[in-house]
């Protein structure tokens, strides 16, 4: 499987939010990542639907948002308005799972499932069949700039195999500590969709950046 880019605008420079989208599409991204926050769900506050809404017509990548927020039931239609291409949620919340996959793909959306650090994967195995996405955390969700937990590796390898086992083309996201270093033990795992924020946006040369971690 391709690796694609999805960058996490957690860490661009929110008061040029246009142009840092712009050096992301050119530097060869393959998707925007969105890291919504409740303050309850994990102990921070981001971004929500206004801000998705304006810079919907600023780029042409696809919006890959990544809800960790408690109620996602209660925002997936105000999501899917802004353009929205894809949404994660978590497992760990308390809704009904199939629920929310069946109302994001009711409105045309691509659906996944995220697991933080400590959260066995096989939690997610009785819903594969009904995904497009799981989302591997290799940091504890909350904060940008955070340094890869490589206990992570196995819950990808095992996820990949289960996923090869099943005949299903999973795409398997990691979002966390993601940068040049990481990159190869990620997809060796079986990550084919990597977020990363600081390493890239902090990169003087984003589109090298984005190339190493192709590479
Ligand atoms: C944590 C976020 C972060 C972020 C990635 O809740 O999901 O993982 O987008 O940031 P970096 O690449 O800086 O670890
Ligand atoms: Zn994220």
């Amino acid at each position: 499987m391709d690796t694609k880019i999805s960058a996490s605008i957690l860490s661009a420079d929110f008061g040029n939010l246009e142009s840092e989208l712009n050096r992301a599409e050119a530097a060869g991204c393959d998707m925007i990542h969105f890291d919504v926050m409740d303050g309850h769900f994990v102990p921070n506050l981001s971004y929500g639907v206004p801000v998705l809404k304006s810079i919907r017509r600023c780029c042409s990548l696809p919006f890959d948002v990544h809800l960790m927020i408690t109620d996602p039931l209660d925002f997936i239609d105000a999501f899917a308005d802004t353009g929205a291409d894809h949404i994660t949620f978590h497992q760990e919340i308390k809704a009904d799972p199939n629920e929310v996959i069946r109302k994001i793909r009711s409105r045309g959306l691509t659906a996944g499932i995220s697991v933080k650090p400590k959260t066995p994967v096989e939690a997610v195995f009785p819903l594969l069949d009904k995904l497009d996405m799981v989302l591997i955390m290799t940091v504890e969700p909350g904060f940008g700039g955070q340094g890869f937990i490589p206990e992570t590796l196995d819950k990808i390898s095992l996820l990949r195999s289960e996923a090869n086992r099943r005949g299903l083309g999973l795409d398997i996201e990691v979002d966390g500590g993601i940068g040049f270093n990481t990159s190869p033990k990620v997809r060796n795992a079986g990550a084919n969709v990597l977020v990363s924020g600081s390493y890239l946006f902090k990169a003087d040369d984003m589109a090298a950046a984005v190339a190493s971690m192709k590479r």
